[in-house]
């Protein structure tokens, strides 16, 4: 397909619980379209910037640090407006893909859903930590809890991954809900088949929203 076609500024969100594999599947795509002279920036959360990364320490590999659930909160939402000012809004405004490794339906699972924290007011942070940014593509991989804790575990157990189990199935109900409510944003795909088979089903959604956005804006 000619490159001049290509429509810029798309921003791709991979979401999912523990093990699903999207950190592989986000670089894989990235990479896919790179090859494609498709200008694309990976990026993750919480991290992507130099507070961020900072962020993501404290948040989820320091010993000894007592946190509550409203700190946890205000931690990751202070990594996204970082991360949003810094590098996905200027990422889309210069035209690139911008693929991010979760963004704010992970706060709504984990703090919301799982940890119980009012959903509705995890939504306005949301909105004032993005400037009500929202994801074109949201790619949903989603795989059975234990399985996905035992993939999770052999690369060793970060703060949130040691939460209980129970935490975790909450967690990929409340995606399976999200995806749900916002079908036409949200798509699920069951990491069930091989890594190549679940990137080719990543593929085709990310080119029908880079080429379908192309389409309505030429
Ligand atoms: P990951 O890079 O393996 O996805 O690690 C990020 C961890 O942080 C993961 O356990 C999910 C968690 N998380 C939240 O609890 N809330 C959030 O808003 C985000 C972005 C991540």
């Amino acid at each position: 397909m000619a490159q001049k076609n290509i429509k810029k500024g798309v921003f791709i969100t991979f979401e999912g619980p523990e093990g699903c594999g999207k950190t592989t599947h986000a670089q894989a795509l990235c990479d896919f379209l790179k090859g494609k002279q498709i200008d694309c920036v990976l990026t993750r959360e919480p991290g992507g910037t130099k507070a961020g990364e900072e962020i993501r320490r404290l948040l989820l590999h320091s010993s000894g640090i007592e946190m509550t659930s409203l700190t946890e909160l205000f931690l990751f939402e202070a990594a996204r407006s970082q991360i949003v000012d810094e590098l996905i809004k200027p990422g889309l405004k210069a035209g690139k893909v911008v693929i991010c490794d979760r963004f704010t339906d992970a706060t709504i699972c984990y703090q919301g859903y799982a940890g119980g924290i009012d959903i509705g007011s995890i939504g306005s942070l949301n909105e004032v930590a993005t400037g009500a940014l929202k994801p074109d593509l949201t790619i949903l991989l989603d795989v059975d809890t234990a399985t996905g804790l035992s993939r999770a575990m052999s690369k060793g157990f970060d703060r949130m991954e040691k939460k209980e189990i129970g935490y975790h199935k909450k967690v990929r109900d409340g995606y399976l809900k999200l995806a749900k409510k916002y079908p036409e944003r949200i798509k699920v795909i069951k990491v069930d088949g091989s890594i190549e088979y679940t990137q080719t089903l990543v593929r085709r959604e990310a080119e029908k929203i880079v080429f379908r956005k192309h389409k309505r804006t030429k």
